[in-house]
């Protein structure tokens, strides 16, 4: 086990390179299976839950070469095997191999996924989405198994808009007969990525990155190349960490209109933020107003980026209220900033923060973003070095991390624990 070490303190200044996004990844790699010749996925993040989906491929018996950040997936001769528990169970994402296996073979048999559990996370929506298309969904043995003899288009109404149940529904209606309807469909940029990419394989999908999306089923799909979106959450966090050090930073590789919310709330704080066609630069200044901010689905600021914010909000005078609509208790990294000096109380779903210095101290990641929230507010404590534990969470969304921040000035480094 390692631990990052912080001494904060100095203005990140430079340039940055953002990855392709993960949550983009780890639905792409299960939707190539769905097509009977060879997908290649560019710009592909170098992150462990992009690692073991690349391996469950190949326990499902798919040839995969890696190239730098390419891969090659040939998914002529897989077959869908039961996956009880192992790797499935090493993240989230592995969910995307029930819709992509029920399309292609009409039958999987998954345990339960896995990952960053800050809350109960139900996939309710994901089965009302499968059973809807025809397909019969049972306990077998602690996993979830879910037949079809033939997935049939249908009309279905998501009673929240899930990113995760809008993709599942698209990987298996793209193979089911007959027209799919998704109302309340969640309107991720991600899920516009996948869209892409099973419309490059020849489905038919349209609406994606609205709330309705319509799918008519074709009989079979076929390979193609596609190049992965940069990733919103890591550019925010980068974003947040040049805003809280005070640096100048060009963060390239985005997508601004992707960053609007963070881009707004940056501005309203004081903070200088330049777009240009594919880069955004941070101007830090030394003082910030405080500000409310309110993690919505998307367009509205990203749940996955209210932890760094609230980091951020600890360096603006006054009393910010940040409240998350999407999950109602995403709050793990808060004791640990108050055991940096923070002042911050959590009431219902809002983190109410007092702006103040912050100390180093010993802390330790919970989950990926809350990870995230904890490097930036080391990288803005004047004096000592700040240890920040669960450095494994954090690895899971932020590829080359400590090398990213050492370029652009930061004194960190990993040490053993
Ligand atoms: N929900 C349900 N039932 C469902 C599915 C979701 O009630 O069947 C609820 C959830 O409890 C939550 C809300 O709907 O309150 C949104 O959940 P969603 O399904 O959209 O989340 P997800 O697909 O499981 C993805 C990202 C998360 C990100 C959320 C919200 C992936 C692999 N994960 O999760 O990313 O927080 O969307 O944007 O795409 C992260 O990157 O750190 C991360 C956790």
């Amino acid at each position: 086990m390692e631990k990052l070490m912080i001494r904060g303190g100095r203005p990140l200044r430079g340039t940055v390179q953002i990855s392709g996004a993960k949550n983009s990844a780890v639905a792409l790699l299960p939707a190539s299976l769905l097509a009977e010749s060879e997908v290649v996925l560019d710009n592909l993040p170098q992150l462990s839950d992009v690692a073991v989906l690349s391996e469950i491929l190949e326990d499902l018996g798919g040839k995969v070469t890696w190239e730098g950040d390419t891969i090659r997936i040939d998914p002529s001769s897989m077959r869908s095997i039961p996956m009880p528990n192992g790797k499935v169970k090493l993240l989230r994402a592995s969910y995307y191999l029930m819709g992509a296996l029920l399309g292609r073979f009409g039958e999987a048999v998954i345990g339960m996924p896995g990952g960053c559990n800050f809350e109960p996370r139900p996939i309710d929506q994901h089965i009302k989405g499968f059973e809807a298309l025809g397909a019969q969904v049972t306990n077998d043995h602690g996993s979830i198994r879910i037949s079809a003899k033939q997935l049939r288009g249908a009309k279905i109404y998501l009673d929240v808009a899930s990113v995760g149940a809008t993709i599942n529904i698209m990987l298996a209606a793209s193979r089911a007969k007959g027209s799919t309807i998704i109302e309340n469909a969640a309107k991720e940029p991600e899920i516009i990525d996948v869209a892409t990419l099973l419309n490059a394989m020849g489905a038919k999908i349209k609406g994606a990155g609205t709330e309705t999306i319509r799918i008519e089923g074709v009989d079979s799909l076929h390979g193609c190349r596609h190049s992965i979106i940069p990733d919103r959450i890591q550019a925010g966090t980068y974003m947040i960490a040049a805003a809280a050090t005070r640096g100048d930073v060009l963060i390239d590789n985005v997508i601004p209109k992707h960053m609007e919310a963070v881009t707004a709330k940056l501005q309203e704080m004081g903070v200088h933020v330049y777009e240009m066609d594919e880069s955004i630069r941070i101007v830090g200044q030394p003082s910030y107003e405080s500000v409310d901010v309110k993690a919505l689905i998307y367009p509205g600021f990203a749940t996955d980026l209210q932890s760094p914010m609230t980091s951020l909000l600890t360096q603006a005078s006054g009393v910010s209220i940040l409240t998350d609509f999407v999950y109602s208790n995403r709050f793990k990294h808060v004791p640990e900033l108050m055991r940096m000096g923070a002042n911050i109380r959590v009431e219902g779903r809002s983190a109410i923060i007092e702006g103040g210095p912050l100390n180093a101290a010993k802390v330790s990641a919970a989950d990926l973003r809350a990870g995230a929230a904890l490097v930036v507010a080391g990288l803005t404590v004047a004096e000592g070095v700040t240890e920040v534990t669960g450095v494994e969470y954090i690895d899971r969304g932020y590829d080359f991390l400590v090398d990213n921040l050492r370029r652009l000035g930061a004194d960190v480094w990993r040490e053993n624990e």
